[in-house]
């Protein structure tokens, strides 16, 4: 098919300039990725074009023969890459995904448990500013002021205080494993049903690096985009006797229209984590957090929870510079080509919007095939940034120096 010549189209001029950003800065976002050209190829394909309001075989509309086999192939491919009963791959995002499972099994008003967002949890676990929040009774649970990991026995006494109706396991920004078995057990002793938000880390457990909630979380919802290395979008895996309710849920009940191309880029995504190449990625990501966590101890910041067994970091820059906020910290990064993110720390004495942390990740340096040594090269240059971050020239030197350490990494 002959396309346009659009060359000189800005949008096509900016798609240019953003390829050469990804190509020559570093992605230290911990829930951002580089796509595979197969996963942009399906995701920019015809499938764009249908509408497909239903599910395969049960279609409002007409012409949904080929689409019909591409979700059903999706939904087959991530029941056994996880080993799910049910599968919903339908979600937008995994905001959707998640408020599809409250309205699937919650009335409004009703009690939830879940991670406080000042201490790592997601705005969909009930931040009021959120639906969720505004929707549901979210009691928070928080992290041990000692160790930094989730307070279980908070868990626990929160449960059987307010009878919760649904727990909620699962983070955005907290760098160590989350076993499903001990809220499960908590989850079981106060009746309630447990939701395992695995948005964060869905590829480390398709890659065998983290223990995986299905079968036992009633209900795993994650994204496509992170870790997990596909399209941006979001999924829903369950016990099958759910399915009914959360399909029902996410449409008519939350979204219209499917994005049949992003489910098709999904089964792409899917496929390929099951690969083991796959694997391998998903230890190499956790290898490479150490090794980061290890460097940038050695230049005196400070590891929230101590280290990471993840793709993130969670870094107090107090430590380091006492002055220096998040978000300062993100901005002169920036500008050397080191992009990350400002994040509250557990008990950050400092605004949200201000913050005495910043949040990084290996997902995106680890695709483009950095390694340990890198990661040791990486916590160099942040330290060396923000030392210097009032020296233009020092920080345009570090930017320089980036670049060509991305050079032969670059993603595409
Ligand atoms: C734990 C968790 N849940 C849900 C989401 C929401 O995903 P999305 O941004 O695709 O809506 C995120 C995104 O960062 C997340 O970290």
């Amino acid at each position: 098919m002959p396309w346009p010549n659009v060359a000189d189209d800005v949008v096509f001029t900016m798609i240019d300039r953003e390829v050469e950003r990804q190509n020559t800065a570093l992605q230290l976002i911990a829930s951002e990725n580089f796509a595979s050209p197969a996963v942009m190829r399906a995701t920019g394909s015809v499938f764009t074009n249908k509408y497909s309001e239903g599910y395969p075989g049960r279609r409002y509309y007409g012409g949904n023969q080929v689409v019909d086999q591409v979700e059903s192939l999706a939904i087959e491919r991530v029941k056994a890459l996880f080993g799910a009963e049910h599968a919903n791959v339908q979600p937008h995002a995994g905001a959707n995904a998640n408020m599809a499972v409250y309205q699937a099994l919650l009335e409004p008003g009703d009690t939830v448990l879940g991670l406080s967002l000042d201490h790592g949890g997601h705005l969909t676990h009930g931040s009021p500013v959120n639906a969720s929040g505004m929707t549901y009774r979210f009691v928070g649970y928080r992290v041990t002021g000692s160790d930094e990991r989730i307070d279980l026995d908070q868990v626990r006494e929160l449960a059987l205080a307010n009878r919760p109706k649904l727990i909620v396991a699962g983070a955005t920004a907290y760098p160590r494993i989350i076993d499903p078995a001990p809220f499960r057990a908590i989850a079981d002793e106060v009746g309630a049903l447990l939701m395992f938000d695995a948005a964060h880390i869905a590829g480390l457990i398709a890659g065998g690096a983290h223990p995986n909630p299905v079968g036992i979380a009633d209900i795993v919802t994650f994204t496509t985009h992170k870790t997990l290395r596909g399209p941006r979008g979001g999924c829903i895996v369950s016990r099958a006797d759910l399915g009914p309710a959360i399909d029902k849920a996410v449409f008519p009940g939350q979204q219209g229209g499917p994005q049949e191309h992003a489910i098709a880029a999904k089964a792409v995504a899917f496929s390929e984590a099951a690969s083991s190449e796959f694997g391998e990625y998903a230890a190499q990501i956790v290898r490479n957090a150490a090794a980061l966590a290890e460097s940038l101890a050695t230049e005196g910041f400070r590891l929230v929870t101590g280290g990471t067994d993840n793709h993130l970091l969670l870094v107090d820059l107090r430590p380091f510079d006492g002055e220096l906020t998040g978000k300062e910290a993100q901005t002169v990064l920036d500008a050397a080509g080191i992009t990350l993110n400002r994040n509250a720390i557990p008990d950050d004495p400092r605004s949200p919007f201000v913050t005495s942390g910043v949040r990084l990740g290996t997902p995106a340096v680890t695709t483009q095939g950095m390694k340990e040594d890198e990661m040791v090269v990486i916590g160099q240059l942040i330290a060396r940034t923000l030392r210097h971050r009032t020296d233009e020239a020092e920080v345009a030197a570090v930017r320089e120096t980036v670049r060509e350490l991305c050079g032969p990494f670059a993603p595409y």
